[in-house]
């Protein structure tokens, strides 16, 4: 998987992405960041402008259409030519739909996504309307730009990409597979501040700890994420418990 991302702060998305699980599989090359800063595509040689004052009067200063467009059609480009598709465009804003992991296992079929980082007040319509294919929010809170939103996205979708995660049963059990939360997890001691690891995860019977863990699971999203837990219900709905035969007198 490809990732570009358009910013003016480059470097804080490569400082975010080139560390620890990510950056170990850009090494490897399961995944690779191709951040561009919108502001060498400015037409202004001089001052590298990119922003300018909203028609219409308002607050703030808007990001202009063509430095965005610009960048756009050299990452196009270059995708292009390496003979993929055209890519999704991700606009992250908090006018659109709120990312799950389900958006993030859409996301991690992809060849290449291109990532836009708003800054200021925002973006000038038009080139959202040409390039844009996805409006995706992090949650309905404004930060100062999309730099982490772009950040989290492609964190959670490139755990989802083939060899990132060196165990990939991990990225199938944990939490949201299912609806569920994962189940409590224990480490040694087997006493810590007097407080023990529940007996049935030391017994060696790996079915009655399957069967433990997913009622401890059950149990977890019942209380802290009701509506994940509705979800759940409804597609494994609890079976129906067997009648006891009556004995023939
Ligand atoms: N930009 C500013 N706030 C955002 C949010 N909540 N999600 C995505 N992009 C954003």
């Amino acid at each position: 998987m490809d990732f570009h991302v358009m910013t003016l702060f480059p470097e804080m998305i490569l400082s975010g992405l080139k560390e620890s699980i990510t950056g170990r599989a850009e090494e490897k090359g399961y995944i690779s960041f191709d951040v561009v800063n919108i502001r060498d595509y400015s037409a202004d040689n001089k001052h590298h402008k990119v922003d300018d004052y909203t028609y219409g009067g308002g607050a703030g200063m808007l990001m202009q259409a063509q430095p965005i467009y610009d960048c756009y059609k050299s990452i196009e480009e270059r995708i292009l030519e390496k003979g993929n598709k055209k890519p999704r465009v991700i606009y992250v804003t908090p006018q659109g739909s709120v990312f799950n992991q389900g958006i993030a296992a859409d996301l991690a079929k992809e060849d290449d996504l291109v990532f836009l980082c708003g800054h200021y007040e925002g973006v000038d319509e038009r080139v959202l309307e040409t390039i844009v294919t996805d409006y995706i929010s992090i949650g309905d809170y404004v930060l100062t730009g999309g730099e982490l939103p772009a950040m989290v996205m492609i964190d959670a979708i490139s755990r989802l990409v083939k060899g990132v995660l060196n165990n990939e049963e991990s990225a199938m059990t944990e939490s949201f597979a299912n609806n569920l939360l994962e189940y409590p997890q224990y480490s040694r001691p087997e006493e810590w501040m007097g407080m023990k690891v529940p007996p049935i995860l030391l017994s060696g019977d790996h079915k009655k700890v399957d069967e433990w863990r997913l009622e401890q699971s059950i149990l977890r999203t019942k209380e802290r994420r009701p509506d994940l837990y509705e979800k759940y219900i409804l597609e494994n709905p609890p079976k129906p418990e067997k009648k006891k035969r009556r004995r023939k007198a």
